[in-house]
């Protein structure tokens, strides 16, 4: 009996122990990408404010319903995990993000990591704006280091177990996030590239318009193939070029009324999440990022 007792002490030691390690081991199951230096980068905070239109930082990180200050954060994000909290993006030394450097703010955006280590939830599109280039990042920095400080302290996301637990997402991660800058089909016109980079990258079209799998992890077979219901709840068309099921058949000037008005060709006008990405982030595209997108909603194929 004695030696039951104590075998079986030592099997819970064992399996505490090897859970132990697991825990502890969990955050480093992911293998970051290759590091992006911007040293050499000089960021311009005109161009950078763009960015943040191009990257819809407004709609998240503003807590419009209760009036809040522009990128303090605040937002609640209801999803099927919980409610998220979205930080304060503003320079405050405390509460913010004024203590940060340009590598930070790049590890951040580009794999989804901390400053201390810890992940992101792909709550934050860094999924998408790891395809951003060198300089867009350094601009966006840049200019979000003129924004002025608010002192906003955001509590923390109210999750439910087991999405709480944030070492969990490695494993996330190295299922379904593989960060690369986003590089040019070489046999495609500049025009064509530069909407790809705007609707994958920045844009971060995809997290919404394109199906996921089980786990979460973008369908990249559906590329823009819309789905019953999307991270927001809502149902979100199919954007695709298929000219039945999604804008095929659409006129560039009726797709430029969308992105530009939020009109659809029967004059009805988009709701829900699209109406913020067209009031903080579309309708504020030059003309050229217009035609651009335009193009490639058009012909979007495949994306490596
Ligand atoms: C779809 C909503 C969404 C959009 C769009 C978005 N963010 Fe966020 N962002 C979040 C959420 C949610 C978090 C927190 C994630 C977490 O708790 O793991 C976050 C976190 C961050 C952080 C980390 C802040 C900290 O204190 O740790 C930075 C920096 C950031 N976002 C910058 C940006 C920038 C710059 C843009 C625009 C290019 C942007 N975000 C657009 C939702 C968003
Ligand atoms: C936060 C989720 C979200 C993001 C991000 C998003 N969309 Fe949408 N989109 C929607 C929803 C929801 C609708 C449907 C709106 C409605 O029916 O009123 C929609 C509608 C559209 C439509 C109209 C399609 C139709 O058949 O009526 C187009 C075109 C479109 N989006 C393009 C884009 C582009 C381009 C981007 C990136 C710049 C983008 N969307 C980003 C959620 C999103």
């Amino acid at each position: 009996m004695a030696l039951f007792y104590r075998s079986l002490a030592l099997g819970i030691i064992l399996t505490v122990f090897a859970g132990v390690t697991v825990y502890l081991a969990l955050p480093y199951v992911w293998t970051p990408g290759p590091k992006r230096d911007l040293a050499q980068v000089i960021g311009d905070p005109e161009l950078g404010k763009y960015e943040a239109r191009l990257g819809g930082c407004f709609s998240c990180h503003t807590d419009v319903k209760n009036n809040g200050v522009p990128l303090a954060g605040g937002r609640v994000m209801t999803t099927p995990f919980g409610d998220f909290r979205t930080p304060n993006i503003t320079p405050d030394r405390e509460t913010g993000i004024g203590g940060w450097s340009l590598a930070d703010f790049t590890q951040a955006m580009t794999q989804g990591i901390r400053p201390d280590g810890s992940h992101y939830y792909p709550a934050f599109p860094y999924t998408s704006y790891n395809r951003m280039n060198d300089q867009a990042i350094a601009d966006l920095k840049a200019y979000l280091d003129t924004v002025p400080p608010t002192h906003n302290k955001i509590p923390s996301n109210n999750l439910r177990f087991p999405f709480n637990i944030r070492r969990g997402l490695s494993v996330w991660k190295t299922l379904y996030f593989d960060p690369k800058p986003w590089t040019n089909h070489e046999e495609k016109s500049a025009k064509w590239n530069r909407g790809a980079y705007i609707i994958n990258g920045p844009g971060h079209c995809v997290e919404c318009h394109t199906p996921r799998t089980l786990l979460g992890g973008l369908d990249t077979r559906q590329h823009l193939k819309g789905l019953p219901k999307g991270p927001t709840g809502e149902k979100i068309p199919d954007i695709s070029a298929d000219p039945k099921s999604g804008v095929g058949s659409w006129s560039e000037g009726d797709l430029m009324f969308l992105l530009k008005l939020g009109l659809t060709p029967d004059g009805d006008a988009v709701s829900g999440s699209m109406a913020e990405v067209v009031k903080d982030s579309t309708s504020h595209y030059s003309i050229q990022d217009f035609k651009a997108v335009i193009t490639y909603l058009k012909d979007p194929g495949t994306v490596k």
